[in-house]
This record gives C-alpha cells, structure tokens and sequence, in this order.
C-alpha cells in the first residue's frame, strides 16, 4: 500500500456507509485488509505507509496497537449493520510479524466475533524472513491465520545489499520450514525483480531459490522507484542506474518460464500460484471490485462504488479512536465511468481475462490483431506479450 493518498470529500466521522452501498453487501464477497504500520528498518526502496521506532518518535504505541485496531473493527461492525461472513482476511504492512503473534491473532478474533469469517476463509499475514520464529508461526497457525506470505526478494546478497533488505538468503528456507512445520498449507513467496545491478544469472538464481522452498505462490513485481525514498535518491543523484525496460522484460520472461517450468502458472500478471486452491483469494477480491474494509492508518476501504481511507499516521489513527470516532479521513463515490476504467485496468491484467462488455469491440479487436491478445469465449486474455505490455494495452482499449 503506497503511502500517499488521493483526495476526495471528508468522510463522517461516525464511519456512517450510505445505504446504497451497503445494499452490495449480500451481492458481493467481503474482506478485511488489517495495515500494521511497522518496521524494524525501512527499506530503501520502500514507500509503504510504515514507520521505524525512530520515525514514531514514541507517538503511537506498537504494544496498544491491536487494542486500537480492534476498537476499529467494533466500530466499522456498527457502520455495516448485517454484514456476510468475511471470507479473507489479509494483515499486511508495514511488517505485521513485528507484532506479538497473540495480538494478531486477538485481532482476527476481533474480526471473527464482529463479522463471522466464512467456513474456508483464507487469513493472510505478510512476514518479513527476520520477524518470524516457530511459536510465533505455531501462535498464528492455531490461532487461526491459514496463509504466509514472506517478503523474499532476492536470493544473491549483492542484490539484498542494494535493496537495504536485513534477511541472510538462508533465512527463507529457515522460515518457510518453519512455517510448513507449523502446519500452514498455503506458502507465498514476494520477489522484486530489475534491482540495480543484478543480472540476469542473479535472477534466475533468486527463482530457483524460491522454487527450491516450494512455495504454493509467487508474487513477482519490477523494482519501482518511489519518488522520496532513498532509491530514489540514489537514482537521481547517479550513484544508481534507473531499472532499463529491456532488462525487466527479459527478467518477467524468464521468470515466467522457470516458474512455469517449476509447475506455477500465472493468474495474474504479477502472481503465479501451483493450482486454483493457491491463488491469493484477498488479492483476486481487490481485483474483481468486490467489498473489503480497511482497518489501521491508511487503510483503505470499498464497499458498493463508496471508497474511503483512514488518517495516514498511526497517532492521529489512535487518536480518532479513543476519541470514539471514525478514523476515516475522506471517501469517494466512484460514478459508472470510474468503476468501468478501474475494472479494465485490473481486469485485464487477469489470466480469467476481461469481459469484452467493458470496452469498445472494435478496440478490442484492435489489440487481438497485433497479437497482445486473444478472445476466449466473451473475455479478452493477454497473450505473454500482452502481459509485457500490459499498460499499453489498457490505453489502447480505454483511447
Ligand atoms: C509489506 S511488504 C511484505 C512484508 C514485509 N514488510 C517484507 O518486506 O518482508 C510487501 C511487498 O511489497 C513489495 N514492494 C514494496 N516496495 C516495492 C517497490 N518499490 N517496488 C517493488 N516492490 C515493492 C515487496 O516485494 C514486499 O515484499
Ligand atoms: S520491511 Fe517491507 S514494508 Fe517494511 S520497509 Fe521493507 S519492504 Fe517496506
């Protein structure tokens, strides 16, 4: 989750849902994405909505941190009223493993309580290699979390190095063992990809290494330099080069063939999974446009078209709470055209492909016609050029 967010009207302060809205509820699955807005040390590439120890300067507490979470999930179960059982749950961050397990798992029993989680439901947390040991893993297991996603990124320590990550390659493997100990069927594993300086060998290197852990899901994404980080800096300064285009493509390729070859098929163009059980069902929620709630600082929230996200720091999201209101900051309507532009752009992205009602036949053949994508059935499905290219092809579908 970027940390900047958009404007948009303010929202009311008691996190009051227009009616409209909350009719979606019974029509449409429900999430709960649970920000935890810390980390040991920020990464330099790294411009998620986080804070160090340093940069909290003691204003928010990591220890009364599920305690404020969990007065938000008593007050968004207030805002829906009668709500379907919330089937993912996704704690992300920040880093949430920071946290004691318990408080995750208090957490989620918070949500469980307020909301009822469907039977199945997929609970994810993110975990840095570094935050994780086997009775925390152990806690959230029992506790009832099913999924772990590990921040990876590399395998080759020069590459580490430049991305200020802290973990030892050795440590992923540890973990993962850790976890499958644990008795967690779903693994994931975060790669980024075009780091300066790394080659391709590097790359592959980094995917084999994945692939020797068996995880059930990878998430692969390039390198993005965010303006006001250090990488940033570094690049603008020229002490870094910036990611070269030719040089992602080459690595999206041939993270797609070992992945491919390690028995992970894409579903996205960023995420490969070993079978439909895999798939990161919270992601695919965001991806269909379905409802999800935000809890923690900049979180963000959708239900039926109204999108709305929270104070971005953790003291002024504390605050809000003990002051018994809505730490909601602002929201948005979004109007029909809006809705439609944002299912392209993420729809088309999916190996289910994008329902040929959402744009322009003509346009669509268009893109069919210089090979980026093929018509299965009514749905346009990139073709791997297409995945390539996929942002030119939003724009040629949407003009
Ligand atoms: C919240 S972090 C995952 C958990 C934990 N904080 C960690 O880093 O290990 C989410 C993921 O976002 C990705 N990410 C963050 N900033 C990025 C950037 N500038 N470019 C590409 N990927 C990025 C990383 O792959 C990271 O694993
Ligand atoms: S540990 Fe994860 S969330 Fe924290 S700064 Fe690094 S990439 Fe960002």
């Amino acid at each position: 989750m970027p940390s900047s967010l958009p404007d948009g009207e303010p929202a009311p302060a008691d996190g009051r849902v227009p009616d409209a809205a909350l009719a979606t509820l019974p029509q449409r699955r429900l999430g709960v994405y649970v920000h935890v807005p810390f980390c040991r040390v920020r990464c330099g590439y790294c411009d998620f909505n986080t804070y160090t120890a340093t940069e909290l300067g003691g204003g928010a507490s990591q220890l009364a941190y599920a305690d404020t979470a969990i007065r938000e999930v008593d007050l968004l179960a207030g805002a829906l009223g009668s709500a379907p059982p919330v089937e993912t749950v996704f704690f992300g961050g920040g880093t949430p493993t920071l946290l004691p397990a318990d408080d995750l798992v208090r957490v989620l029993d918070a949500v469980r309580d307020r909301f009822g989680l469907a039977p199945g439901a997929e609970v994810t947390t993110e975990a840095n290699p570094d935050s994780v040991s086997p009775e925390g893993l152990a806690a959230l297991r029992e506790g009832g979390f099913t999924r772990v996603s590990f921040g990876m990124q590399s395998a080759v320590p020069s590459v580490l190095a430049v991305l200020d990550r802290t973990h030892d390659p050795e440590r992923v493997p540890q973990a993962v063992a850790w976890a499958r100990a644990a008795g967690f069927e779903q693994l994931s594993l975060d790669l980024i990809y075009g780091t300066p300086g790394e080659s391709l060998e590097d790359w592959r290197r980094s995917l084999d290494a994945a692939l020797s852990c068996e995880p059930d899901h990878v998430s692969a994404y390039s390198l993005i330099v965010e303006d006001g980080t250090a990488l940033a800096r570094q690049v603008r300064s020229g002490v870094l080069p910036m990611p070269d285009e030719d040089d992602l493509a080459d690595k999206y390729l041939l993270a797609d063939e070992v992945l491919g070859d390690g028995g992970l098929g894409w579903y996205e163009v960023s995420n490969w999974a070993r079978d439909a059980e895999a798939r990161c069902r919270h992601n695919e929620l965001y991806w269909t446009s379905q409802n999800w709630l935000g809890v923690g600082p900049g979180a963000h929230a959708h239900v039926g078209g109204v999108r709305w996200w929270n104070v971005k720091h953790p003291t002024a999201y504390a605050a809000r709470l003990a002051a018994g209101e809505s730490p909601a900051h602002a929201r948005e309507v979004l109007d029909e055209e809006t809705r439609r532009v944002e299912r392209v752009l993420l729809e088309v992205r999916l190996r289910d492909g994008l329902p040929l009602a959402l744009v322009d036949r003509s346009r669509a053949d268009r893109v069919v016609g210089t090979g980026l994508a093929n018509l299965v059935g009514d749905r346009l499905v990139l073709t791997l050029r297409g995945r390539l290219l996929a942002d030119a092809v939003v724009r040629d579908l949407l003009g």
